[in-house]
């Protein structure tokens, strides 16, 4: 049985993500999807809100599991199994973003990041500019799964 782990903040999950994690499922038995925390970034959406959101996003899958971590995403490898990490390529910023996470966790717990091109359609979809977006006003409806516009939009109200 074969394990592929697609790590992430998700805050929040978007159409992007979705595409590579049907792609990482055409290509491994099994997948965990990990909602992890990027000490580099501060999430709107808190992180049982965000596993709830991939849930949800993810119901009709089979083989696609969700789960939150809050360690090194290294020791969720080397614990789970997995085969290797699938990530989703949009761009050259994506490149330069991804390949250092590929080679601290491949010297970390030896599993390799396979990297896919996502969707040419989505590769303006970020959860960033989709927070953006919605901060100014903007709809996000088609940029996201069914039911993540309105927990943005009461993420950004309590924020408010
Ligand atoms: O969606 P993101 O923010 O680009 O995902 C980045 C994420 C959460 C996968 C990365 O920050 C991560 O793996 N965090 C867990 C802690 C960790 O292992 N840090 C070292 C990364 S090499």
């Amino acid at each position: 049985m074969s394990l592929a782990v697609c790590p992430g903040s998700f805050d929040p999950v978007t159409l992007g993500h979705l595409d590579v994690i049907r792609r990482a499922r055409s290509m491994f038995d099994e997948v965990v999807v990990v909602v992890a925390h990027n000490a580099a970034k501060h999430p709107l959406l808190a992180v049982d809100v965000r596993v709830a959101l991939v849930e949800g996003a993810v119901a009709d899958m089979t083989g696609v599991t969700v789960t939150s971590w809050d360690g090194l995403l290294a020791d969720f490898l080397t614990r789970s199994g997995a085969q290797a990490v699938v990530k989703g390529l949009r761009g050259g910023a994506d490149v330069d973003a991804e390949l250092g996470m590929a080679l601290l966790n491949r010297h970390l717990s030896g599993v390799e990041t396979v990297f896919v091109p996502g969707d040419g359609a989505l590769a303006h979809v970020a959860s960033s500019l989709v927070k953006d977006v919605a901060r100014h006003g903007g709809s996000i409806d088609d940029l996201v799964p069914p039911g993540v516009a309105a927990a943005v939009s009461a993420a950004l109200e309590e924020r408010a």
